[in-house]
């Protein structure tokens, strides 16, 4: 974000307040009552949380202590036995909510399915016993490629009711990312589909696994569960590959959950940071399933009587934390959305939210913005007046956009709760409580109760009220990631030791920046790492250059993120060639596509700039805040000094 946008945003005055009917009714009813919550979480946070894990979840067995903390290794609720399918389901069927919609499912094009939580319970105790069957046990990694189906929750609840880590891999992302990820996890099982809808069309996901498995390229996969969804015509290998619905045929619907240790591993989520491949985020299981809980039960004032929509893929954290096991151990209807924002059906979202009378709605500015050029009349064509919530997570969102947000989708009587997370942070960390916290567009507010974050300088240390610094955690939580998959010191390093206050005390960086204001209230700014964040996607810059050096025309890459009115940012690459190779629009165009197969369509470059020599310093390190500057069309400022020849620069900007 430039200066002047970050003075802008910070001269925001506005605040909202939530509507006093919705506070009367919500979980945290005032300001007061959050801050007396908030003051006694940080006074002891483990008894804060010991009695909230007592209180909302089913354990099979107690935990002995609370928090083991080794800096920066945690554990929560040790000894204690725990499952969160069970948590997620089980308990449930003996209340009302047995025959509850538990999940809402909206298919493209037209398909549409309920499960009720005894149904939901019923299909995913099959696909435990169908996994068990296939010699998946406690412990082993299973990988998850799928579209935005029931099956995709169900495959996740199973794993986790035996003790399987599921690695779910998104669907949009290419064989060459499923083949490392896999590999890296050591996957036993895949659980995959033959295709699914991705805006208007039948895409293959089948044959990506294919070329992901080919030559036993992933060794540990000994077997491939496929269930059946475009009816695409797609090859079955011999031995390896199993239709779900003749698995399903006959299988015991019953499937006790496995009681698991609290510190379990529950799942693996890949996700990009400045250097290297992508890092697979460790989740555990109890203390996981409390923080998905709590923040889905205060931040989206769940109530019985809801209908709840987050957009997010599950393959993605919010999908994991926020369709599927938040609301799910709550006891919620959860609505998952098979379509996206496309010009094709400008009114998609509009139509669901009308259709089944959603309540509360989760989505990303992205998507927002997205709308927003489309047009209000497409809203204002449909009946939205059940909404009573809304929700934005995934990038800073601009206060243009959040008042679109709030007067066309929200009629100017629902309050917005900007969350600010992560993959790592497991849950929502930043945010307002909709009933107690009043909002500034642009601001995720105020930390949830028990969290403590601060903005510091590079010393760690915290920076006076209004100055920018970075984002830190400072105690630990339960949603917290445990580590990195068998890389523990890549852990450590990355996110614990990268910032040291002089105190010696251990501080969590989130690679972001942000202020804080005279309230107290953060303003995230966006990544200071090499991380992009295009359309809430996030993507290391490292990663997209091996991509584009791993093509034989390329000699050299450096990627940056230019400012977008949609996404938010967009990949610009700027590229040396090899010395037989001329820069042309075809070539620019074969290494867009080019990223495409080795990452996938969400790390598309939007432009390939040919360059004869990139900016370095002496000691050979590219000047990205140089190309960032150019990339944007901005003047290059600052301090050029270590910048080893200056005549790159100056041809750079020419246009070369
Ligand atoms: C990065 C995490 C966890 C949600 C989905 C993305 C950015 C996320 C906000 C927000 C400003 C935000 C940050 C963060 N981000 N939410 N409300 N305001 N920035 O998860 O892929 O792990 O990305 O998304 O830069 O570090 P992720």
């Amino acid at each position: 974000m430039s200066q002047d946008t970050i003075e802008s945003i910070l001269q925001e005055k506005r605040l909202f307040q939530p509507p006093a009917e919705f506070s009367q009714k919500a979980h945290i009813k005032s300001l007061e009552e959050y801050q007396a919550l908030y003051d006694k979480a940080k006074a002891d946070p483990e008894a804060f949380w010991a009695k909230l894990a007592d209180r909302e979840l089913d354990w099979f067995q107690k935990w002995d202590t609370v928090l083991d903390w080794q800096p920066p290794f945690a554990k929560w609720f040790v000894n204690g036995k725990i499952n969160i399918s069970y948590n997620c389901l089980d308990r449930h069927l003996t209340t009302w909510r047995k025959n509850k919609a538990a999940l809402i499912w909206e298919g493209e094009p037209g398909d549409s399915r309920t499960l009720t939580y005894a149904q939901l319970h019923r299909e995913v105790c099959q696909m435990a016993n169908v996994i068990k069957q296939l010699g998946v046990q406690k412990g082993d990694r299973v990988g998850i490629y799928m579209p935005m189906i029931p099956e995709a929750a169900i495959a996740m609840l199973a794993c986790a009711r035996i003790g399987a880590v599921h690695s779910v891999v998104f669907g949009g992302f290419s064989a060459e990312a499923l083949h490392d990820r896999l590999n890296d996890g050591k996957a036993k099982l895949l659980i995959t589909a033959d295709g699914g809808f991705r805006k208007d069309t039948a895409v293959g996901l089948k044959t990506q696994v294919d070329k992901a498995l080919a030559n036993n390229a992933v060794p540990t996969v000994a077997n491939v569960l496929v269930v059946e969804r475009t009816k695409q015509k797609i090859h079955m290998e011999p031995g390896r590959d199993h239709w779900w619905h003749d698995l399903q045929k006959g299988v015991s619907a019953n499937c006790p959950a496995e009681p698991m240790d609290s510190e379990d591993m529950l799942f693996i989520l890949y996700t990009s940071g400045s250097t290297g491949k992508p890092k697979g985020v460790v989740h555990t299981t109890g203390g996981y399933n409390l923080y998905t809980h709590m923040t889905t039960k205060w931040i989206f004032d769940l109530q019985d009587t809801d209908v709840y929509w987050c957009t997010a893929d599950v393959g993605w954290i919010t999908g994991h934390s926020y369709i599927v096991y938040g609301p799910l151990s709550n006891g919620a209807t959860t609505l998952m959305y098979e379509g996206a924002p496309r010009n094709s059906n400008p009114g998609c979202f509009w139509d669901v939210i009308e259709k089944y009378g959603v309540t509360v709605f989760y989505t990303a500015p992205t998507a927002i913005r997205t709308f927003m050029k489309m047009g209000e009349h497409f809203p204002k064509a449909r009946d939205l007046s059940s909404l009573r919530l809304l929700g934005t997570v995934g990038e800073p969102i601009n206060p243009e956009a959040w008042m679109w947000y709030y007067r066309i989708i929200g009629n100017s009587n629902c309050p917005i709760v900007d969350t600010w997370w992560q993959t790592e942070t497991g849950g929502i960390m930043i945010t307002a409580l909709p009933g107690a916290i009043p909002t500034k567009p642009g601001s995720a507010t105020l930390p949830f109760p028990g969290i403590v974050v601060d903005v510091v300088d590079q010393d760690g240390e915290p920076v006076t009220n209004e100055s920018g610094g970075y984002l830190v955690v400072k105690h630990p939580w339960p949603g917290m990631m445990r580590t990195l998959y068998n890389d523990p010191e890549r852990f450590r390093r990355t996110y614990w030791e990268y910032l040291r206050p002089k105190n010696g005390e251990f501080v969590y960086f989130a690679g972001d920046g942000a202020h804080k204001d005279k309230d107290g209230y953060f303003w995230v700014m966006g990544r200071v790492d090499d991380v992009i964040n295009v359309a809430g996607h996030r993507l290391g810059t490292m990663e997209v250059e091996s991509a584009l050096v791993s093509h034989p025309a390329v000699a050299e890459a450096a990627v940056v993120g230019k400012p977008d009115e949609i996404k938010g940012e967009e990949i610009v690459a700027f590229v040396t060639l090899e010395n037989t190779q001329q820069p042309s629009d075809e070539l620019a165009k074969e290494l867009k596509q080019h990223v495409v197969k080795e990452i996938g369509a969400i790390a598309r470059p939007g432009e390939i700039r040919f360059t004869e020599a990139l900016p370095k310093t002496r000691s050979g390190k590219i000047m990205r805040r140089l190309l960032r500057s150019l990339a944007a069309g901005q003047e290059v400022t600052g301090d050029t000094s270590t910048l080893e020849d200056r005549a790159v620069l100056d041809k750079l900007r020419g246009g070369a």
